[in-house]
């Protein structure tokens, strides 16, 4: 199968500099799903026309094997697909697609080539207000033809079976038809579905595919139409989650931008947004407001509410927050706790190791069952560059420490609270640099002066 994506219109609605393909959707480009689906397919070529904003597009998406056909100037969706036809197989048959109607599901596109095996096939729904929509025309039931809204007498405007856009075609034939495209018609364009009387008058058979949900066919021209199908995705996988067995608390209350798979026996409480892969081991339990971006997580750990855990790798059984923060390349793991108020980056820590309060590990290797203090901080930066702070295995960090590193905590060692350790800790040892405590005796505190 060819799959050629429609993407040349301009979007003017939305009223943005980005070009209309571009705006994300679940935090991707429209685009992108669509290319995901026609993929999905296994389809021998996959070929994008574009047009305004088009070398933008081709820049942001990249991707090798992909046809990009240039129209300009843009007559019509008949031209757009004329331009396609040189870069398509001409045996096999051309599904047309369109880049701003993100939520087609391949078992429908699968059905629709299944459905066009000797002939053409349309996808197409039936609308309580089909207003806007090209009209299906039949006959004793059977496709005549498609009639565009402008184009419409009043009897074909109460038609409320529509065209999606989306058909697979006989190559071949689609590229006789297309010669023989006229724009005689309202808009003075070369409409792609003017092919279909040519089909019927060839006594090629066409016929009609229902989607299972109407909005797999809807497509964005503005901000509202966008916020709806980001809901309806939202929806769409809150639907799947639930039917994995994740224990959701209010479907309508995750955002899933990215992969998230989830292990047996997950629980997600509300408003917990999910970025780029996240995978959730089983048992694996996520308080209210977290948002994970690229996280692993394994089995029966434990987040509490509003944590933000960006790239970072989790083993099992740890408990992480509430209010922590794991910037990229945080690895702990099993038995870790993080607490409230701490930040780790780019660090390693072992099994059992707590942290619970208000502390900053960055650059820093932590061993075995560490207790680190409230309000410890690595001083890992020195205004030029970044050094890396060792503790080794058994070590007690007492609170209010600062560890300029490069520096190293031996095994077993004790630091007093408030120690600014500025040289390696001994193993073994307590190591404690705050000065001794002292009574001034009969000091007094200072008076304010009184104004005269
Ligand atoms: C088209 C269909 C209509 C259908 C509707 C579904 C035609 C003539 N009409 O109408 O039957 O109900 O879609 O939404 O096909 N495009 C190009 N190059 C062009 C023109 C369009 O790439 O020269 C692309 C646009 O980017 C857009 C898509 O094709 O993604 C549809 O074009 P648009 O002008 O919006 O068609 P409609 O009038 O909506
Ligand atoms: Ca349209």
């Amino acid at each position: 199968m060819n799959v050629v994506i429609l993407a040349a219109g301009q979007g003017k609605r939305m009223h943005s500099d980005l070009p209309k393909v571009l705006h994300p959707l679940a935090g991707r480009p429209l685009l992108a799903h669509v290319l995901d689906t026609a993929r999905s397919l296994g389809p021998s070529c996959v070929c994008v026309v574009y047009g305004h904003g088009g070398e933008r597009v081709r820049e942001t998406i990249g991707g090798d094997a992909i046809a990009w056909v240039r129209q300009e100037p843009q007559l019509g969706t008949g031209h757009a697909l004329q331009q396609a036809l040189p870069a398509l197989g001409p045996d096999a048959q051309t599904l047309v697609l369109y880049g701003d109607v993100p939520l087609t599901r391949a078992e429908t596109l699968r059905a629709l080539g299944t459905a066009a095996a000797d002939g053409v096939a349309l996808l197409t729904v039936t609308l309580e207000d089909p207003t806007g929509y090209g009209r299906i025309v039949r006959e004793g039931g059977a496709i005549q033809r498609i009639v565009e809204e402008k184009d419409a007498t009043p009897a074909e405007r109460a038609l409320r079976e529509v065209n999606t856009g989306i058909m697979v075609l006989p190559t071949r034939n689609l590229a006789r038809w297309l010669t023989g495209l006229r724009d005689d018609n309202a808009q003075r364009e070369y409409y792609l579905t003017d092919v279909i009387a040519a089909a019927v008058g060839e006594r090629v058979p066409v016929r009609a595919v229902q989607p299972a949900s109407a909005w797999e066919t809807l497509g964005v021209n503005s901000k509202a139409q966008l916020a709806e199908l980001e809901r309806v995705y939202r929806q769409d996988v809150a639907g799947r989650l639930l039917a994995a067995g994740v224990t959701l608390a209010d479907p309508a209350r995750i955002d899933v931008r990215g992969k998230l798979e989830c292990g047996r026996d997950v629980a997600i409480d509300v408003n917990c947004v999910f970025e780029g892969d996240v995978v959730l081991g089983d048992r694996v339990s996520l308080g209210a407001n977290c948002v994970l971006r690229n996280v692993r997580i394994d089995a029966g750990t434990r987040v509490e509410p509003f944590c933000h855990l960006e790239e970072a790798d989790i083993g099992r059984n740890c408990r992480i927050g509430p209010y922590a923060r794991l910037r990229p390349g945080a690895q702990l793991a099993e038995d870790v706790h993080i607490g409230n108020f701490v930040e780790v980056k780019a660090s390693t820590i072992g099994a059992g190791s707590k942290a619970n309060h208000l502390a900053y590990i960055g650059d820093t290797e932590v061993g075995r069952n560490v207790n680190v203090g409230a309000g410890t901080i690595t001083c890992n930066y020195d205004g030029a560059n970044k050094h890396r702070t060792v503790i080794e295995d058994d070590v007690f960090i007492g609170s209010d420490t600062q560890l300029v590193a490069p520096v190293r905590v031996g095994r077993g060692a004790t630091l007093g609270a408030g120690t600014t350790l500025t040289e390696d800790a001994p193993p073994g040892e307590l190591t404690i640099s705050r000065a001794r405590q002292m009574t001034i005796p009969n000091w007094k505190r200072p008076v304010k002066t009184k104004k005269k």
